[in-house]
C-alpha cells in the first residue's frame, strides 16, 4: 500500500519531490531549479481547472528535468533522469523525465546537444516509442515550455529564448506547443496565463501558515514585524505575538524568498471580511513583490473573496499597489487629526493586478 505509493501512482508525494529537487540542486547548482519549480506550479494550476490531479501534476513538473542532478548535459538530462526516478521505484516520474523533452515522440526533434552514450540513446528511443502520451506527459511538456527560472514566460518568447540559445528550434516542436497551449486551454476553459498566473508568480517565493513558534517570538521576526507596529519593542512584540498565537481565530503567514524568511502576514479571521492585522517585510528584501504576494498567496490558500485592512497614511501606498480600494476617514484630537484608511481587496480585483 505505501511502497512508494503503488496504489496511489509511481511517484513520491510533494515533500519528497521538493527534498529530491534541493538535493539535486545542491550537487548541480543552477537556473533549472526555479524552472523546476515554475513548472510545478503551473501544472497544478491547469490541472485543477482541467480536473487532473493538481498534486500529481505539481510533483510531476518539479522533477522534469531531476537528470540535471548528474551535471550539466543536454540530451543526457532525459536519460539521467528516467535512470534516477526508475532506481527509486517512481515509475511515473521516470516517465516524464523522458517524454518531457520530446512533444512529437521524436527524439530527432530535440532541441540541444545529443551528448548521450549509444545504450543511452538507445533506451531513450525505446521507451519514447513504447509510450503512449496521456495527459500528464503532455502538461509537462506544455509546462516546460512556458517555464523560465524567474516565472511563468510567454510560450513564444520562451521558445524564441531557447532557439537563440541553442541556435535553431524545430518547427514541429514549435507548433506542437502552440497546439498544447489550445489544447489545455480548451480543457480548462480558461486562459492559460491566467490560470497559471503568469505576471504574479514567483518561483523564489513561498508562503505559509507559520506555527514555528520559536521563531515567531525571536528576534528575527520582532525585526521583520516591528515595522508595521506602532511604538515597537521587543516586549510589547513576543505579548502581542503570544497573542496572536493562541487565537485559532488568527492566522499568521510567512514568505520565504531563496529560502529566507522574509515577510510576515497576520490575519484575523473572527470577522466577516479577513482583516490583515499587520503585514511587514524584512528591510532588505523590500521592493520585490514580497508584500503584494503574500496578499494574493493568503487569500488562495484561504480561499477568502475579500479581505480588509485598516492602514495609515505611511501604508496606503502599498494597500493600492496591491489593487485595495480604500475608504478615507478623520478624526480629530486635541494634539491633530489622525487620518486613517479603510481597504478592502476582492479577489476578482487581484486577476491581472
Ligand atoms: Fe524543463
Amino acid at each position: 500500500m505505501n511502497h512508494k505509493g503503488e496504489s496511489m501512482g509511481k511517484y513520491p508525494d510533494r515533500e519528497t519531490a521538493e527534498e529530491l529537487l534541493r538535493e539535486a540542486e545542491g550537487r548541480n547548482p543552477g537556473p533549472w531549479g526555479n524552472h523546476s519549480r515554475t513548472a510545478a506550479h503551473c501544472a497544478e494550476a491547469i490541472a485543477r481547472y482541467g480536473g487532473m490531479n493538481p498534486d500529481k501534476a505539481y510533483v510531476l513538473g518539479l522533477l522534469h528535468d531531476i537528470g540535471r542532478r548528474f551535471g550539466k548535459r543536454h540530451l543526457g538530462h532525459v536519460s539521467d533522469g528516467y535512470s534516477y526516478m526508475m532506481s527509486l521505484g517512481y515509475d511515473d516520474a521516470a516517465r516524464i523525465c523522458l517524454t518531457h523533452s520530446f512533444n512529437q515522440k521524436d527524439i530527432d526533434g530535440y532541441v540541444g546537444r545529443f551528448d548521450t552514450s549509444e545504450e543511452e540513446t538507445e533506451l531513450i528511443r525505446t521507451k519514447l516509442a513504447e509510450a503512449v502520451f496521456d495527459d500528464y506527459d503532455r502538461l509537462i511538456q506544455l509546462c516546460d515550455a512556458i517555464s523560465g527560472a524567474e516565472g511563468v514566460m510567454d510560450i513564444i518568447d520562451r521558445m524564441s529564448d531557447v532557439k537563440r540559445r541553442y541556435g535553431d528550434y524545430d518547427p514541429g516542436k514549435w507548433n506542437a506547443n502552440l497546439a498544447l497551449k489550445e489544447y489545455f486551454e480548451q480543457k480548462m476553459g480558461k486562459d492559460l496565463y491566467e490560470a497559471v498566473e503568469k505576471d504574479s508568480f514567483h518561483p523564489d517565493m513561498t508562503v505559509y501558515r507559520c506555527g514555528d513558534s520559536d521563531w515567531l517570538l525571536s528576534e528575527d521576526a520582532y525585526e521583520i514585524y516591528a515595522a508595521c507596529m506602532y511604538q515597537p519593542t521587543f516586549g510589547r512584540y513576543t505579548a502581542k505575538m503570544k497573542e496572536f498565537l493562541s487565537d485559532s481565530a488568527v492566522g499568521i503567514y510567512v514568505c520565504e524568498k531563496d529560502g529566507i524568511r522574509a515577510g510576515i502576514l497576520v490575519l484575523d479571521c473572527s470577522g466577516e471580511a479577513p482583516e490583515i492585522v499587520g503585514i511587514a517585510v524584512s528591510e532588505s528584501c523590500r521592493g520585490c513583490g514580497i508584500g503584494q504576494y503574500l496578499v494574493r498567496r493568503v487569500m488562495q490558500a484561504e480561499h477568502v473573496r475579500c479581505i480588509s485592512a485598516q492602514t495609515d497614511d505611511d501604508a496606503i501606498g502599498f494597500y493600492r499597489k496591491c489593487g485595495f480600494r480604500d475608504e478615507k476617514t478623520t478624526e480629530e484630537y486635541q494634539n491633530g487629526t489622525v487620518v486613517r484608511y479603510h481597504c478592502t481587496l476582492t479577489s476578482e480585483a487581484t486577476h491581472g493586478a
